[in-house]
C-alpha cells in the first residue's frame, strides 16, 4: 500500500490543514506500520501553468511529439506516475476564497490528461485513476457547520473537487472539514481541531 501525502497551505509550520495530514499519516503508520510514502508539498514545489505547447503535445500521440512538446509535458508525466503509483491519497487543502488553493488548480491542470488520467470512449469519458482511496483534510476558517455558508453555496471546494476527481475516476472520496478555525474565536478552533483528530483516528480504522 503505497500512500501519496500532499499539502497545500502557504502557511508552513503554522498550518492547520498540514499538522492533521501529518496526523494522518501518523494514524495510518501506527496502524499499518512503515509504509511506502511519496510526499509533495505544493506550496513549496508548485506545478508551471501549462503552456501553448503542453496542450499541443497533450493532443498529439507519444510517438509524434516534437522534443520541444515533450520538455512542456516532463512535469506533467512525473506527477501523473506518482499518482498512478499510489493507492491512498492523504491531502491537506485549506480552503481559498471558497475554493482551492491556486497552487492545487493548477497542479490539477496538470494532471488531468487525456489518456494517461481519463480517455474518450466513443461517446463516454472514462477516468483512468481506478481503486484509490482519497482523503482529503480541508480547513476553512469560517464555520461551516450551521449550514448557513452551505445554504448558500460557498463551498465550492469539495464540490469541484467531487466532479473533477471523479471525472478521472477518483470515485472514493472522504472529506474531513476543519471548521471553523479562524472566525469563531479559540475555543472554537481548539474544537474544530479537537474533532477532525477523532475523525480522522474512527477513519484509519476503517482503512
Ligand atoms: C488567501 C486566503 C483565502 C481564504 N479564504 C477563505 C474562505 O473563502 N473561506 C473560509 O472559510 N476561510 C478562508 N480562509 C481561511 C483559511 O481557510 C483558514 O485560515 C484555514 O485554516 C487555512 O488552512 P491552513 O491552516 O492549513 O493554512 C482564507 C485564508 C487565506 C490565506
Amino acid at each position: 500500500m503505497k500512500v501519496l501525502h500532499i499539502d497545500s497551505s502557504i502557511r508552513g509550520e503554522r498550518s492547520v490543514s498540514k499538522e492533521l495530514s501529518a496526523f494522518f499519516m501518523h494514524s495510518l503508520q501506527s496502524r499499518f506500520g512503515e509504509l511506502p510514502v511519496d510526499y509533495l508539498d505544493l506550496s513549496v514545489n508548485t506545478p508551471s501553468h501549462p503552456s501553448a505547447l503542453f496542450v499541443q503535445g497533450n493532443y498529439t500521440l507519444a510517438e509524434d511529439r516534437t522534443p520541444e512538446m515533450e520538455a512542456a509535458l516532463e512535469e506533467s508525466e512525473a506527477l501523473v506516475d506518482r499518482l498512478h503509483q499510489a493507492d491512498i491519497y492523504v491531502i491537506g487543502m485549506p480552503m481559498y476564497n471558497f475554493s482551492v488553493p491556486s497552487n492545487v488548480k493548477v497542479f490539477i491542470d496538470n494532471i488531468v490528461r487525456i489518456n494517461r488520467t481519463f480517455r474518450k470512449q466513443d461517446n463516454h469519458y472514462e477516468g483512468l485513476l481506478k481503486n484509490k482511496k482519497v482523503y482529503i483534510i480541508s480547513s476553512r476558517g469560517a464555520d461551516f457547520n450551521d449550514g448557513h455558508m452551505l445554504a448558500n453555496g460557498m463551498d465550492q471546494l469539495q464540490p469541484y473537487l467531487e466532479k473533477v476527481f471523479g471525472f478521472l475516476g477518483l470515485d472514493n472520496l472522504t472529506f474531513i472539514n476543519v471548521s471553523p478555525t479562524q472566525f469563531s474565536g479559540q475555543e472554537a478552533r481548539i474544537q474544530a481541531i479537537e474533532n477532525a483528530r477523532v475523525r480522522i483516528s474512527h477513519i484509519v480504522q476503517t482503512i
